[in-house]
């Protein structure tokens, strides 16, 4: 469904300019959890501004369903890396919002987003501000909202980036139990081998800045996914073999 061709993008210009993403071609099938890995820095928000249409690529394009998307927002429901709750709306407001968003009439909004959020835990803090809640509990707000929307490809930039590590791996499980419910088209950008190897049917692995994607990998490994997938001997060796190739983690 999302099909990204050839997109290079740089920064600046003269001696400022960085090239950034190299040539990068991949694509993201209806109903599949895509995961792109890379080093810090070597340009995968970037890519995800230039989906978002946010920026504009120096070459290259990019279609969904069939059409050409770039330079354009709105095709796709996309959660940046850094939290974007609105610190002056409740819980329900927040994840209500791409739904008012879209032209839900706002008492529809947020009667969905009421019956939505026992569901991911937060029953009982429909009227709570962000400022009150623990990151992890943001975090499942930010992705109802995505999960509200009506874009059918949600793209996550290291959503677990800024939890530690016991909460991160709660809120893995979580994401996943959702999404094998629910089956929404996925891309995630990611710097941990791991994360993507539990979470995604594909990856895609990038190289150092200019990123080049230097292996498509497809994930072997059954689902439903839990504690136990990540000490397999192959999800062991799989993650070691990527680690080679990049050289991070
Ligand atoms: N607006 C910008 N202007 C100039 N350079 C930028 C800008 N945004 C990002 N960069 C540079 O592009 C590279 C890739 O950044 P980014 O896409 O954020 O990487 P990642 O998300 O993989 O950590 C970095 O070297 C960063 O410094
Ligand atoms: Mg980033």
């Amino acid at each position: 469904m999302l099909e990204l061709k050839n997109l290079s993008m740089h920064y600046g210009t003269g001696a400022q300019r960085t090239q950034v993403l190299q040539d990068i071609s991949l694509r993201v099938n209806q109903g599949e959890f895509a995961a792109i890995i890379g080093p810090s820095g070597c340009g995968k928000s970037t890519l995800f501004k230039l989906i978002g249409g946010l920026l504009k690529p120096t070459a290259g394009s990019i279609w969904l369903e069939g059409k050409e998307i770039t330079g354009t927002t709105g095709h796709v429901s996309y959660v940046p890396q850094q939290n974007t709750l609105f610190p002056w709306r409740s819980v329900e407001s927040n994840a209500a919002l791409a739904l008012e968003v879209a032209g839900t009439p706002k008492q529809a909004a947020l009667a969905t987003a009421r019956e939505w959020l026992p569901r991911i835990g937060l029953g009982g803090y429909e009227k709570a501000y962000p400022e009150t809640l623990s990151g992890g509990m943001q975090q499942r707000v930010s992705f109802l909202r995505a999960l509200l929307s009506p874009q059918e490809l949600m793209c996550l930039d290291e959503p677990f980036g800024a939890l530690d590590a016991l909460t991160r791996s709660e809120m893995q499980q979580w994401l996943l139990d959702i999404w094998e419910e629910h089956r929404r088209s996925v891309l995630l950008v990611t710097h941990s081998i791991e994360e993507a190897l539990f979470l995604a049917d594909r990856v895609y692995v990038l190289s150092h800045k200019p990123a080049r994607v230097v292996r498509e990998i497809t994930v072997p490994f059954a689902r439903p996914r839990s504690a136990q997938t990540v000490v397999l001997p192959e999800f062991v060796a799989l993650r070691q073999k990527i680690h080679s190739l990049i050289g991070i983690q």
